[in-house]
């Protein structure tokens, strides 16, 4: 079985999903997930329920800063792999308390390697060999670029500029001293912006979407002219897979959608999508509703991947271009009223107590 830290989470949540239809795609066993989350207000259970409930995932509430908890979990249910999701992950919450993303993201990446590291040891043949932690990492570490400049290989100098960014480039360096210095046998991938289904809605795709149908201004950032690349969340997973499957230890690769889009323009190709699909009561465009706001502070301008060492390496390349990937996202946000009412309610910590406590 794997491990996964943050599985309740967004990109670890699809993950699980993700990796239950390949099992059966591929036809491998149905090898089952522990998730291992703290269940922050970005985590949610019910992302992952029906695994839950089928018994083929298992989830485990703590902190991965609390080592007894993390031993706890890993010594009955002996792991051949651990995926890193969980981190505090939202520039903007990381600027206003930081605090939290140094708990999280550093030291609890120390606490997860230490104890890793310990079960690694007590590990013998085969399953020692066989063991992979794979880090899941962002491509905010390298930094800024301008309009002009290449995009961010796996040489590029790391150049935090947030507080989050920061303490990931810390986690990064973590793990990339436990490879050099132990020998423990680490994978890292640093990817660029997600976005899909149980996308928590407070990063721009899903905000720009709910807000827009409930009427609400579309708050773009100052100029809007920032650039990210979108990578589509399952995308993102079988891209983890295959560096679990093949990546060479102690390496780290950079996954991205081949996306490059300003944010003006991610914005205005939901509002045409919902005038298509949900048009306004009032008949006018989305788009009316678009106002430009405060920009944040040390705002990234641009974010973009050099792929060529995962294709050329792995063999994985993007399967969405963001035509088809904002198409099912917007889709997928209109048909799932239910999850983003847990999500906004917080009645997904009610339906935790109510399903799980017994179970714990
Ligand atoms: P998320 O916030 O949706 O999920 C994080 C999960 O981690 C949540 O379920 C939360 O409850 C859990 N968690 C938080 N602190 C914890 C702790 N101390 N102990 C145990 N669990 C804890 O985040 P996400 O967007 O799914 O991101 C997952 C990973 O991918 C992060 O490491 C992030 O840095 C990285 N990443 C995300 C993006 C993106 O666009 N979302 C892009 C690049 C990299
Ligand atoms: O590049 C990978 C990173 O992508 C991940 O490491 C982070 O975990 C993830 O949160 C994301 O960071 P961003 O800051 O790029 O994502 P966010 O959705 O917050 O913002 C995307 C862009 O949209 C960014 O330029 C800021 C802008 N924005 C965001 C919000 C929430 C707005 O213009 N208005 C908004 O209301």
């Amino acid at each position: 079985m794997i491990l996964i830290t943050g599985g309740a989470g967004f990109i670890g949540g699809n993950f699980v999903h993700h990796w239950f239809e390949r099992c059966a795609r591929l036809g491998l066993p149905e090898e089952p997930v522990v998730v291992f989350d703290k269940l922050t207000y970005a985590g949610n259970p019910h992302t992952i329920g029906e695994h839950l409930q089928a018994g083929r995932a298992t989830l485990v509430q703590a902190d991965i800063a609390d080592r007894e908890a993390v031993r706890q979990a890993l010594a009955p249910h002996r792991p051949r792999a651990i995926l890193h999701f969980a981190a505090e992950r939202h520039v903007d919450r990381s600027i206003h308390g930081p605090g939290e993303f140094i708990h999280t993201n550093m030291v609890g990446t120390f606490s997860l390697l230490e104890e890793a590291r310990a079960y690694w040891n007590s590990l013998e043949g085969a399953d020692k060999d066989g063991f992979r932690f794979l880090h899941v990492s962002t491509d905010e570490v390298y930094g800024s670029l301008s309009d002009t400049d290449p995009a961010f290989s796996e040489t590029t100098p790391y150049a935090p500029n947030s507080p989050y960014s920061a303490s990931k480039a810390g986690s990064d360096h973590l793990v990339r001293a436990y490879h050099h210095t132990y020998g423990f046998p680490t994978l890292t991938t640093n990817c660029s912006n997600n976005y899909g289904p149980y996308h928590f809605p407070e990063k721009l795709i899903p905000l720009m979407i709910l807000n827009a149908l409930d009427g609400k201004p579309l708050p773009v950032y100052g100029d809007g002219l920032n650039i990210r690349d979108w990578l589509y969340v399952r995308d993102h997973c079988e891209a983890i897979c295959q560096v679990l499957e093949k990546g060479r230890l102690g390496e780290t690769y950079n996954v991205g959608g081949i996306n490059e889009i300003k944010n003006i323009d991610v914005v205005t190709t939901i509002c045409r999508k919902l005038d298509a699909l949900r048009p306004r009561a009032d008949g006018q465009p989305y788009e009316s509703l678009i106002t430009y706001v405060k920009d944040r502070p040390g705002h990234d301008r641009r974010y973009a991947i050099d792929p060529t060492k995962i294709q050329s390496e792995i063999g994985w390349k993007p399967a969405e271009t963001f035509e088809s990937g904002i198409n099912k996202t917007v889709q997928w946000f209109l048909d799932h009223t239910d999850w983003i009412d847990t999500v906004r309610s917080g009645a997904y910590r009610d339906w935790l107590d109510q399903n799980y406590a017994e179970r714990a």
